[in-house]
């Protein structure tokens, strides 16, 4: 059968992750092999209102399975609120004109949370599209998870098991901050992995005693060191600008705010007497190769997203539940983010191997 999408447009916006490569490959590939167009589009949704794209062909996506970042280029600009020349406007219906003046069937978008609700708008405008689910932050609603997440969740392990020697060769108690916005996916993960002493989420906020308490008993084990993984969007209970300290990374009253690794340190060393260091892995966690789970996780998503256009279905996020590629309806997934629920077995597992949560949690059976 003739594949019903002649010409589609990709783009990368958000954040970039390891991963993002492999899956426009998997998208260019699958369509071209169909006998679809594939155009590419610099820069996220900017490159859409600028008509700044170029057509793919088979070379353009040879040898890029295992590259880090994302060789269309990135960008946060969202198309209803544009940075232009010093003022925000609303460019929906120029992106929309660029994107038929180049015959653009649908625009398949990939991204996380913020790319969701864009692609959403976009579609409530009249354009046909179809995402995919990345970020490093596993945050999105309607599939089990996203690509980047486990070539992040590798790096900041990696990170822990190095902070593990230096740290017990000093004796000393050592934070380390991890990304994951509002959610706490990747300090959770990697914190199990890597096994970390104390893990704190933005899903439960700390209790700073309970955290202390935790560690004076590890001293008294003979265990004189402890590695504290934090997410950056962590804080703590009882904090009254906890809506403003959720805000990872971004300025609150013209103020940046204090990185989160710092605060707990300090916070921790003026409680409990010990000596602390703090280390964010930042950027870090973005960069690189992508293990070979997510080039898996990225080709098979590029590919059923391949099928899906074959087939004229739109306005679907491809995401997976279980074994299974599915396509979500769009509207069930913008404006959703998917934070750690308080029965999630992670949780446990760690309680289990005695890792401090940041308060006393009651598993509900
Ligand atoms: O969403 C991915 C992410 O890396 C978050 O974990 C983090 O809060 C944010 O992006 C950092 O954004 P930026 O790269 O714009 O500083």
């Amino acid at each position: 059968m003739e594949t019903k999408t002649k010409t589609i447009g990709i783009l990368t916006s958000g954040g970039d992750c390891p991963g993002l490569n492999a899956a426009i490959r998997g998208v260019a590939k699958a369509a071209q092999g169909q006998g679809t167009k594939v155009i590419g589009i610099l820069d996220g949704f900017r490159g859409l209102v600028e008509n700044r794209m170029m057509m793919l062909e088979d070379k353009h996506v040879s040898g890029i399975l295992t590259t880090g970042g994302t060789f269309l280029g990135s960008s946060r600009d969202k198309p209803h609120k544009m940075p232009m020349g010093g003022t925000e406007m609303d460019m929906t219906e120029v992106a929309i004109a660029n994107a038929r003046k180049n015959h653009i069937d649908c625009l398949v978008c990939l991204g996380g949370n913020g790319t969701q609700k864009n692609a959403m708008r976009l579609h409530e405008a009249g354009l046909d599209v179809l995402t995919l689910p990345k970020t490093i932050d596993n945050d999105v609603a309607g599939t089990d998870i996203t690509f980047g997440f486990d070539s992040s969740m590798a790096i900041a392990t990696e990170a822990i098991d190095r902070l593990h020697t230096t740290a017990s060769s000093h004796h000393r108690a050592i934070v380390c901050e991890i990304m994951g916005h509002k959610a706490g996916w990747l300090a959770l993960g990697a914190g199990i992995a890597g096994g970390a002493d104390v893990i704190l989420l933005p899903e439960i906020p700390y209790d700073l005693e309970h955290v202390v308490a935790h560690l004076v008993e590890r001293r008294h084990h003979n265990k004189r060191f402890s590695i504290i993984a934090v997410a950056e969007g962590a804080v703590p209970k009882n904090d009254k600008n906890r809506a403003e300290r959720a805000q990872p990374q971004e300025e609150v009253e013209g103020l940046i705010q204090e990185p989160v690794a710092s605060r707990v340190a300090r916070e921790i060393q003026q409680a409990a007497g010990i000596e602390v260091r703090y280390t964010s892995l930042g950027h870090v966690q973005r960069g690189g190769s992508p293990t070979a789970t997510d080039r898996l996780l990225s080709t098979r998503l590029g590919t059923k997203a391949g099928e899906l256009l074959h087939d004229g279905v739109y306005n679907v996020m491809v995401g997976i539940n279980g074994n299974d590629c599915v396509a979500v309806p769009l509207a069930e997934v913008a404006g959703h983010t998917k934070v750690v629920p308080p029965n999630h077995p992670w949780l446990k597992t760690a309680a289990l191997v005695d890792t401090c949560l940041g308060d006393k949690i009651e598993f509900k059976e």
